[in-house]
């Protein structure tokens, strides 16, 4: 036994001594590349999919030159998370994880996150620098907008998510669990899109009539109706008829969406004036309400995005909304804006 113990020993320290330690350094990386020549903006979310041949040389080359352990024979696999989009800029931030040739499992501690910046119509270059500094297309200078999504996913769905991805843009869909099944595949391109799915009850009952027990179910069953076609629990909840008091406060352990801009679009119907509504008097760190559930709002989203990237806005998810105000939205806080909260 004795003996045992001493070998199992010695493999542990052996392991202590060989594993790769994290290399300590933490670049950040910006490079301006040019995507109307065939360079998809879309990487997959989790994966090894192989980057597109330019950026997988340039960052095969960052890791050469900067890590000494880069020299070894490792594959790259990538992830992909979107940082944030500003007009035709998208940020990108690469998470990149090194994989031993001989070994099937990824070395987690090796591990290097890279931020990029694409941008239409420029040549390539770029910039490679350790550490925080901010570039100047940082989305934190802009005016952040939210615009938030209820009681879809329905029909008209896609079509918004076809006219935010032609911009590039994200947004926040707070949908209904009852709605979740049927439209599992418009859950399934929200997600892989990038976009933030929300939680607005399972069958938009008012959660301040019903009791504990039946609160915590309606938002449990669209917790678990969401994760298990995308694999992620919603972040937030949207409350029906925008009701909250104490017990729910306490009771649902998410964050409350609310909104400070109220575009009316059940009420009028009509794309013009959604559309206006959105944009009257809109400020940094608005959160807009809109419904994914009539071809009106689609329509108006059309004309929406356009005008927002062109007048200085950069519309975000509620979660990088609240990420790049430097803020962690907490359970049981009613979230109106950036700015206000209760
Ligand atoms: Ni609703």
């Amino acid at each position: 036994m004795k003996y045992k113990g001493i070998i199992l020993l010695s493999i542990i320290m052996m392991l202590i001594i060989c594993l790769p330690r994290p290399s300590g350094h933490n670049y950040e990386v910006e490079s301006i590349i040019d995507y109307d020549k065939g360079i998809s903006v879309h990487y997959p979310k989790t994966g090894d999919e192989k980057l597109d041949d330019r950026i997988y040389a340039y960052i095969s080359r960052l890791i050469r030159e900067h890590d000494e352990s880069g020299k070894r024979d490792a594959l790259l696999s990538v992830s992909f998370d979107c940082y944030s989009s500003v007009f035709t800029v998208i940020r990108f931030k690469i998470t990149l994880q090194k994989q031993s040739s001989t070994r099937s499992t990824y070395l987690t501690n090796t591990r290097y996150n890279y931020f990029f910046t694409l941008k239409k119509n420029e040549p390539v270059m770029t910039i490679a620098y350790m550490g925080g500094e901010k570039s100047e297309e940082s989305p934190k200078g802009k005016k952040l907008v939210a615009l938030t999504f209820d009681d879809g996913p329905s029909e008209h769905t896609i079509s918004i998510l076809n006219t935010l991805d032609n911009y590039g843009v994200k947004a926040t869909f707070c949908v209904l669990g009852t709605k979740v099944g049927s439209y599992s595949s418009t859950i399934e391109i929200m997600h892989s899109g990038g976009h933030e799915i929300a939680n607005h009850t399972f069958s938009h009952q008012k959660l301040t009539s019903l009791k504990d027990d039946e609160m915590q179910k309606e938002v449990q069953r669209t917790q678990d109706a969401v994760y298990n076609i995308t694999g992620e629990y919603p972040t937030f909840l949207r409350p029906t008829y925008g009701a909250i008091n104490s017990r729910v406060r306490t009771g649902i352990d998410l964050p409350l969406l609310m909104w400070s801009k109220d575009t009316l679009d059940w009420k009028s119907r009509d794309a013009n004036y959604i559309f206006s509504q959105a944009i009257n008097g809109l400020n940094d760190g608005d959160i807009i309400l809109f419904h994914d559930i009539y071809p009106s709002t689609a329509e108006a989203i059309e004309k929406l995005i356009p005008y927002l990237l062109d007048n200085g806005y950069c519309p975000v998810t509620a979660k990088e909304l609240f990420a790049l105000r430097g803020k962690e939205p907490s359970s049981g806080t009613a979230y109106f804006s950036s700015k206000d909260s209760t």
